[in-house]
């Protein structure tokens, strides 16, 4: 009996052990709840780069990535979350319910970023650009985290962006490019419990998305 005790005793301690030894991958972001609870977490390994081109003449690359000391997240703990990289632009995250062919929830990955504030002088637009990946991916109810630890990489490209300049639109004949590495992500945009993830749906492969 003594000794059946003393060895729950030691389970009890190695299971509080792997708890503690039980950390983030990547970065941790967290969403807040009003009452400062975490309704939200992703935790993260990405790597984003902006180039500006004219004709194939590269103006300029900006790449961010999770360490960069000035991105935040934000979400509204219920269908959306975004991670901004030092507010020039964001990679969002909008859960929605698909109810055709089957019932399932699905992620739609999208990235914004205002060219004016990634390039500087050299891209003056203000107009918010904004790409959406074709492919949602499949992720399980609101209270399971989706997990992807295999490369998942985005390319877009945007041609003839157009730009206002007093009420008239005109074509900065800048062509915009921005790829997205994702190579570690375990995200829940809402429900989160006790600063946990819930059960985990791992991604099937990649959803590499190139136009
Ligand atoms: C995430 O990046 C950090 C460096 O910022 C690295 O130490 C860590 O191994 C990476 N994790 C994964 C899962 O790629
Ligand atoms: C774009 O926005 C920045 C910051 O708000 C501002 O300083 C700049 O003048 C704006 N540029 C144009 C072309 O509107
Ligand atoms: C961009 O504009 C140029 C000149 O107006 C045109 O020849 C070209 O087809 C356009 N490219 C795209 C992808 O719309």
């Amino acid at each position: 009996m003594g000794h059946f005790k003393r060895s729950s005793v030691v389970l009890g301690f190695l299971g509080v052990i792997v708890l503690l030894l039980t950390r983030s991958e990547g970065r941790l972001f967290k969403v807040l709840n009003k009452d400062n609870t975490v309704c939200g977490m992703m935790d993260v390994n990405f790597t984003v780069t902006f180039t500006a081109l004219q004709g194939s003449k590269k103006l300029k690359t900006v790449t961010y990535n999770q360490d960069f000391y000035r991105n935040y997240i934000t979400g509204d703990c219920n269908r959306n979350m975004a991670v901004h990289f030092d507010n020039t632009g964001s990679w969002n995250l909008h859960v929605h319910f698909k109810v055709v062919p089957d019932p399932k929830y699905m992620l739609t990955r999208s990235v914004s970023f205002v060219p004016g504030l990634v390039f500087g002088k050299l891209a003056p637009s203000n107009k918010t650009e904004n790409f959406v990946n074709a492919d949602d991916a499949k992720i399980g109810p609101v209270d399971c985290s989706y997990k992807c630890t295999v490369d998942d990489k985005s390319y877009y490209k945007r041609e003839n962006s157009t730009d206002s300049n007093n009420g008239k639109s005109q074509t900065t004949g800048i062509i915009y490019t921005v790829f997205l590495d994702v190579q570690y992500i375990q995200v829940q945009v809402s429900h989160v419990h006790r600063e946990r993830f819930g059960p985990t749906v791992a991604c099937s492969s990649a959803l590499h998305y190139y136009p």
